[in-house]
């Protein structure tokens, strides 16, 4: 079965600054495309700072022909301490963020489990590429990364 998405998936590449980023052409759940990076020796992807993040939202905009919504899992959950946000890639806390300002109405979706982080582009809804907590077991498109050092 796994094989089967395996090949199923189609990469495309790219490199930007040091890094190697792919896209999938496929959507996955989180820990399917934290599978998926890691059995083709890469790692689903962390941001380090602003220029990084930069560089990966221009890949996924151009790469996913992003023009009404576009949500893309990076490799960042807080399922072993709620709140605090790691990257799996690295297991270091998450330092950078770009999550949209909080609005009076919040407080809505409290009761989900949303431990996972997608990047999101959804003008409708005021997301420009901010980060969003939402449903480890939602199905997106993802980027993994192969770092050259
Ligand atoms: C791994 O990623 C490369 C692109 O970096 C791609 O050419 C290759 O098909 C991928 N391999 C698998 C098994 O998905
Ligand atoms: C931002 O992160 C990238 C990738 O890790 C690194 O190469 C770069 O030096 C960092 N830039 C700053 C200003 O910290
Ligand atoms: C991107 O999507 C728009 C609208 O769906 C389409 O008109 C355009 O041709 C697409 N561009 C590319 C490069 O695929
Ligand atoms: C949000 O929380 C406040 C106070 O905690 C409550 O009064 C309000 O009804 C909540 N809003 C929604 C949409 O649940």
């Amino acid at each position: 079965m796994k094989s089967i998405i395996l090949v199923l998936l189609i990469y495309t590449c790219t490199v930007l600054g040091s890094k190697h980023y792919v896209v999938s052409k496929e959507k996955a759940t989180w820990h399917d495309a934290f599978n998926h990076c890691k059995a083709n020796g890469t790692q689903l992807v962390s941001v380090a700072n602003r220029t990084d993040y930069h560089h990966l939202q221009t890949f996924i905009a151009k790469r996913l022909n992003c023009t009404e919504k576009c949500a893309v899992w990076i490799g960042a959950n807080d399922l072993a301490t709620k709140g605090t946000f790691t990257w799996v890639a690295t297991g270091r806390r998450v330092e950078f963020t770009n999550w949209k300002p909080k609005k009076k109405l919040d407080n809505v979706s409290k009761a989900r489990e949303e431990h996972c982080i997608e990047v999101l582009y959804y003008l409708k809804r005021s997301y420009r590429w901010h980060w969003r907590k939402s449903e480890c077991r939602r199905k997106r498109y993802y980027v993994c990364e192969k770092v050259h050092t």
